[in-house]
């Protein structure tokens, strides 16, 4: 596995070969290694010279705050061995400078109805940041294939946007969420918390699958399941900021009648802000 610091380093590796990018912020998990397997699998489909590009760089524009931004887990010794050992050509770790080198920078504005809601409704500016490094990334690496996690829904909702309006020749791949034995959501963000805390960190994830069970059996009081999840989480020490069922091909509320659905919640829990969601169809 090549280790690319810079542009340069990253054109005389690729040459002509295509790519696949994989854009993440380091301390991975096998979540992310998932997305290395899905781009391993397309590229044996493919049977050609594709190389499998990660990159790992923290982005500042995206964080909530400074604090945010320093307390964000950083392991890059870890990330190289766990990356050593995946069928990775190359981890590209541009340099803070190298991104962002202006003293304003230039950045992308998406549409609000995907990204003044849900997330981008409690983070303002988050969907800025991540459209403005995810296009940069874009335009540095130059991808065939770019993967995605669908544990970000909305993110990748917005990329695709992006993609779709900036008429990107770049095909998106997407991977279900990869969860721990409870059901939690693997997340670079779980080394924030204390093995105790790991350990209640799944009541999320267990509120919309409740949520998702009531959905099958033609509960379809989307506001009361909803409300009520929200008053579960606080009532075992959570702060939800939003727990809503959703079109997942919009995000907008679902409607009665609909038969494909979303549940995504987001809350704080000792400390740490975690984010899941859960796709499905009704039979
Ligand atoms: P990061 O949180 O490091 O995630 C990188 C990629 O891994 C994203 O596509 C995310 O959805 C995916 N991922 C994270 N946890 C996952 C899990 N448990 N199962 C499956 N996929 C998972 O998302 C970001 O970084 C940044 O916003 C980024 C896109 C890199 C832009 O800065």
């Amino acid at each position: 596995m090549r280790i690319l610091q810079n542009t340069h380093d990253l054109a005389n590796f690729c040459h002509k070969s295509p790519r696949i990018l994989i854009p993440t912020m380091g301390a991975l998990h096998e979540g992310h290694l998932a997305l290395v397997e899905r781009a391993r699998h397309i590229v044996n489909l493919k049977k050609q010279d594709i190389k499998i590009i990660v990159s790992i760089f923290i982005n500042p524009l995206q964080m909530e705050s400074e604090q945010d931004f320093k307390k964000y887990p950083r392991q890059l010794q870890d990330d190289y061995n766990k990356l050593s050992q995946s069928s990775v050509d190359a981890v590209f770790i541009p340099l803070t400078k190298d991104i962002y080198p202006e003293k304003q920078t230039f950045l992308l504005s998406p549409p609000a109805s995907l990204s003044s809601i849900l997330e981008g409704e409690f983070r303002p500016n988050f969907f800025e940041g991540v459209s403005t490094v995810v296009l940069k990334l874009f335009n540095i690496v130059m991808p065939k294939f770019a993967v995605f996690g669908k544990k970000d829904y909305q993110q990748m909702l917005v990329i695709k946007e992006m993609i779709r309006q900036f008429n990107l020749d770049i095909k998106i791949l997407s991977v279900d969420t990869l969860r721990d034995k409870r059901g939690l959501a693997l997340s670079s963000r779980n080394l924030l918390l204390s093995a105790d805390d790991l350990i209640n960190a799944s009541f999320l994830f267990e509120c919309l699958d409740q949520i998702k069970n009531l959905l099958l059996k033609g509960n379809d009081d989307f506001d009361k399941l909803a409300r009520d999840a929200v008053a579960k989480l606080i009532n075992n020490g959570w702060q939800p900021d939003y727990i809503t069922i959703r079109n997942p091909i919009n995000l907008a509320p679902a409607m009665v009648n609909d038969n494909y659905f979303v549940v995504l919640g987001a809350a704080h829990f000792k400390g740490v802000r975690l984010i899941d969601n859960i796709l499905f169809k009704l039979p």
